[in-house]
């Protein structure tokens, strides 16, 4: 029989920290739940030292999620622990992470401590750590840099304090497979209570050699495997699930090893990430880009056709995409769009699918087909969205080759309505200058971008921005036939959330500390 990884998911933490990935508390609970769904062991929910929001949205998980094991973050220190458990304290399964890093370039010139001293931390932390509960997971931050020999005296003495998981990060994402593969055996054979310990690791991406790395360790007999949703992360990012999973699931026969994952939950919670987080997945991406599966060479397609193994190494089906993508129209009912919001990962309470619904046949009634992306940003923009504090009533925007680009904006203003107009250099400027103007906003547009989310004519156009006010940075998300209104819809649906941020701290990328 195959022996079992544990899959322990930080999307919700090390992921946050790609750089603009910063999620709201709502978002955090929706992911966390289709986290539990997809089958992973352990959800690390957050940082709750690093700021209120972030202590809040790690409580709201823990509340929630019955199944799968909720971790808190912390540094070496008494009053991060003390604030981790406060947060997980709730949970079915709480999981205290500590960590200190372990290199001589991280001891010398970020931490200024002997190697002596790392070790009383760390087991001072995970001596706390113990007051609170016995599934304790140190880690050794910058542990592929760090002398093996220490490495393994630092995991004896967190193991025999307590610690249930020891883990090796390559914090930096500098090793390479066989060196890595040389580290996890080396930890292994020479740590000598390391049996009564799970062995972990923890790659990241700066090489592209993530998950290269993280099946390395996994074939030296490490039983953890950290990992987020479409890789996101830290810089380059994280190793990704999707690459794990599927690599262990489709080599069988090389590895011998099984994770509890339900793959057929694979796409609708990389969509979910990408939807909330704002970074689209890269359409060459393995398992989840949108080409995965997709063949373009004749010889290719006529291979397929005849046999799908013939290009086929995975069933698209068994990762969750359906063969037969359900199209729905104006005549679709409510248990037809309810199937679907099921099958593509969103379940919403009986409130949302009336208010989804309406808006839905709002849309059919414009569109022939309503298909799968659609429904999507439908989510997005009615479901997933914070509580408004403008609302866009009306847009009139004048542009071409003569006239100078005027915009007039009608705004609900927390229920008052406000009208404004003004200038730019093209249409969106002019209608982003106005509503900067009525709403007050200092923010400024980090980026801007443009997608056609189906194909065709009357394709409805996704316009996505980032926006950031003194430190906080927000995502905006709008969708429109047109893709002016799509774009104002998105800068409102921005400031909206910069709007909620301040009223609800999250951590954002700006005030992380690891
Ligand atoms: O990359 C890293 O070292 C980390 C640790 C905190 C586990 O994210
Ligand atoms: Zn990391």
């Amino acid at each position: 029989m195959s022996e079992r990884v544990i899959i322990f998911d930080t999307t919700l933490r090390d992921g946050e920290q790609s750089p603009g990935a910063s999620m709201n508390v709502a978002e955090k609970i929706r992911l966390a739940v289709q986290l539990e769904k997809l089958g992973v062991d352990a959800i690390e929910a957050g940082f709750p030292a690093a700021s209120a929001g972030d202590f809040e949205a790690v409580k709201l998980v823990s509340e929630k999620i019955r199944n799968a094991q909720v971790t808190a973050l912390a540094r070496a220190a008494g009053r991060d622990i003390d604030r981790a458990w406060g947060a997980i304290k709730k949970a079915a399964h709480p999981r205290i992470h500590t960590f200190i890093a372990t290199s001589d370039i991280h001891l010398e010139h970020k931490l200024r401590m002997t190697r002596e001293q790392v070790i009383e931390a760390a087991v001072d932390a995970v001596r706390h750590a113990g007051n609170y509960t016995e599934n304790i997971e140190f880690s050794a931050e910058d542990g592929s840099r760090s002398d093996p020999d220490f490495l393994c005296r630092v995991f004896e003495a967190v193991i025999d304090a307590g610690a249930t998981t020891v883990n090796i990060p390559d914090t930096v994402g500098y090793a390479l497979p066989d060196e890595f593969f040389r580290l996890v055996s080396h930890v292994r054979n020479n740590t000598s209570n390391i049996e009564k310990a799970v062995l972990s690791i923890h790659c990241h991406d700066d090489l592209g050699l993530a998950t290269a790395n993280t099946l390395a360790g996994l074939r030296a007999g490490a039983r953890q495997a950290e990992v987020t949703v479409n890789g996101i992360g830290e810089r380059a990012g994280n190793t990704s699930l999707e690459e794990v999973v599927m690599s262990l699931y489709t080599r069988k026969d090389m590895v011998g090893l099984e994770t509890g994952i339900d793959t057929r939950q694979i796409h609708p919670t990389s969509r979910l990430v990408s939807m909330v987080t704002g970074i689209v997945v890269q359409p060459n991406k393995a398992v989840v880009g949108a080409n995965a599966f997709a063949h373009e060479a004749g010889i290719h397609q006529d291979g397929v056709l005849k046999n799908r193994m013939t290009y086929e190494i995975m069933d698209p089906e068994t990762v969750g995409l359906s063969k037969n993508r359900l199209v729905l129209g104006k005549h679709s009912g409510k248990h037809a769009v309810q199937k679907k919001l099921e099958n593509l990962g969103h379940e919403l309470s009986t409130e949302e699918l009336a208010r989804f619904f309406q808006k839905f046949k709002e849309l059919a009634d414009k569109r022939k087909e309503i298909l799968d992306e659609d429904i999507e940003a439908l989510v997005a923009e009615e479901i997933l969205r914070v509580p408004d504090t403008y609302e866009l009533d009306y847009l009139n925007v004048v542009s071409g080759t003569v006239a100078v680009p005027t915009a007039t904006v009608k705004l609900k203003i927390r229920g008052e309505e406000v009208q404004g107009a003004g200038f730019g250099v093209g249409p969106i400027d002019a209608a982003f200058n106005t509503i900067a103007k009525m709403t007050g906003s200092r923010c400024k547009l980090m980026r801007f971008s443009v997608n056609a989310i189906t194909g065709g004519m009357d394709a409805q156009g996704e316009v996505t921005v980032r926006l950031q006010e003194n430190g906080l940075l927000a995502l905006g998300k709008g969708t429109d036939p047109d893709i002016i209104t799509a774009s104002a819809k998105a800068y409102i649906n921005g400031l909206n959330r910069l709007e909620y941020m301040k009223k609800n701290p999250v951590l954002s990328p700006t005030d992380n500390v690891v």
